[in-house]
């Protein structure tokens, strides 16, 4: 593995925040909990190529050449349940970092808990892993996955899964991984700041202003189980607010 740029900032780079650009690594989110000890604040770590990432729910993510995959490690200061929202605003500064590079009629949207849809087809999915005990969170690793160049081969047999879809494929638009990082490390910082000076509803009402398919009918996994009902929203928690045939049901 080698180090291409440590700390080699761009003009627009939050400030405090560690930047580190990898060739080649198995997970940037393992990545982040090896380099955590050493880290003295938050920090983005970005692969060229990744070739071990890891998907929700256990599954493997896939990352062709030229994609997008990126972890910020940080050491929260609230508990888990903080460092869930936290989920929310990495959806938001994926969403609006891609709008800057590509321009607004980029046909993005949001799907509860944080993947970002572009022409309704699945473009990054994001994977938070933490360490710590007792509520408490000591390290959190905020995994971004994007199809920039190339969706992967859609795997999933679930009934529910969503079409992969790269933007590459979509609209011809190429993008590099490098440029993308700088955008979303500045749109995440916004996001963040937002929520640590007004909390969660300025998040819950800019992830609701992107989320696809508000007012319809739609399934969502709770554990193991499946709940079909109309999409209210979110709640203060970022819980999904279902009205199924058996009456209001939240998913945290
Ligand atoms: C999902 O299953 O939707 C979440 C996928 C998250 C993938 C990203 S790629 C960067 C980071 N490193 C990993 O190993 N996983 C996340």
């Amino acid at each position: 593995m080698s180090w291409l740029r440590v700390n080699n900032l761009p003009p627009h780079w939050p400030e405090g925040v560690a930047r580190h650009i990898l060739d080649r690594v198995d997970s940037t989110n393992a990545e982040a909990f090896r380099l955590a000890p050493s880290l003295s604040g938050p920090a983005w770590i970005m692969a060229r190529r990744q070739e071990a990432g890891r998907g929700r729910r256990g599954r493997a993510w896939t990352d062709p050449a030229g994609n997008f995959a990126a972890t910020l490690v940080m050491r929260p200061t609230g508990g888990a349940a903080d460092s869930a929202r936290l989920s929310f605003v990495a959806a938001l500064a994926v969403h609006d970092a891609l709008h800057s590079l590509c321009g607004p009629s980029l046909n993005l949207s949001l799907k509860w808990p944080n993947d970002v849809l572009l022409n309704g087809g699945k473009l990054s999915g994001i994977l938070l892993e933490s360490s710590g005990a007792g509520g408490q969170v000591a390290t959190l690793a905020i995994g971004i996955g994007i199809n920039l160049a190339q969706a992967p081969e859609a795997t999933e047999v679930e009934p529910h899964a969503l079409r992969p879809v790269s933007l590459a494929g979509e609209t011809g638009l190429r993008i590099a991984p490098d440029d993308l990082l700088d955008a979303l490390a500045a749109s995440f910082d916004h996001w963040q700041r937002q929520m640590q000076t007004y909390g969660f509803e300025p998040i819950r009402n800019a992830w609701l202003a992107r989320a696809a398919r508000l007012g319809e009918t739609i399934t969502a996994r709770m554990g193991t189980t499946e709940a079909t009902g109309r999409f209210e929203g979110i709640d203060q928690t970022g819980a999904l607010i279902l009205t199924t045939p058996r009456g209001r049901q939240s998913i945290p």
